[in-house]
């Protein structure tokens, strides 16, 4: 049986004002109250893991020991079949130091383009873990799959959106409204799995 989130608060161990926004706006309607990792003065701990899962599951862990209370966090990232899963959980290095993904994009199309292969699978995945701490886990991961075009289309999204179409859609998570994509997303689906496992009765 997967252990319950029975508390009144909560860590969001993120330092990306992005992704604490997207998790509290899912945690407040639970009545669940929410401190964030810069609250706390919470180190932002080194990705060492192998999976999305790992390293959701050492951020949520060490968030949960440092302060006393159980922590939500997530990994998430792009692989691409004929480049054998990459960039994936290296997703945000591929950008840079200036987290630029015009770059990241473009070394993904030249990758695509050396290696010679015609297959554009692709899946995006979000891991998302609940921690303890007494250092129990419950962890989830959310995967949607798709094809990469290039050149990109759109400049609604964020990170390699622009060069990513859903399966079953023709337009690019860059040219799709938010509310769309947010239906679908690969958050989506990890954040339903997580509602359903630990915050439901
Ligand atoms: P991390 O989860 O902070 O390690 O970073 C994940 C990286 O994966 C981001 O910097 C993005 O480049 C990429 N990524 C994750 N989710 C999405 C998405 O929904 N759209 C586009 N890029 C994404």
């Amino acid at each position: 049986m997967p252990r319950k989130f029975r508390e009144t608060k909560i860590v969001i161990a993120s330092h990306n004002e992005g992704k604490v926004t997207e998790i509290a706006d899912l945690l407040i309607p639970l009545g669940i109250s929410i401190v964030t990792s810069r609250d706390i003065n919470l180190p932002e701990p080194e990705e060492t893991g192998t999976s999305f899962i790992e390293n959701a599951e050492l951020k949520a862990r060490i968030a949960a020991k440092l302060s006393g209370l159980p922590a939500i966090a997530d990994d998430s990232g792009l692989c691409i079949s004929a480049l054998g899963g990459a960039p994936g959980i290296y997703s945000a290095r591929w950008s840079g130091e200036n987290k630029n993904f015009d770059l990241a994009m473009e070394r993904v199309a030249n990758a695509l383009l050396m290696s010679g292969q015609y297959d554009r699978k692709a899946s995006f995945h979000c891991a998302l873990s609940l921690g303890w701490p007494d250092g129990k886990n419950e962890s989830v991961e959310g995967i949607l799959t798709g094809q990469i075009i290039w050149p990109a289309r759109g400049n609604k999204g964020f990170g390699y959106d622009p060069m990513f179409v859903p399966d079953g859609y023709t337009e690019t998570f860059g040219e799709m409204d938010p509310n769309k994509k947010h239906a679908i997303s690969h958050r989506a689906i990890a954040y339903d799995k997580l509602i359903k496992k630990c915050f439901q009765k």
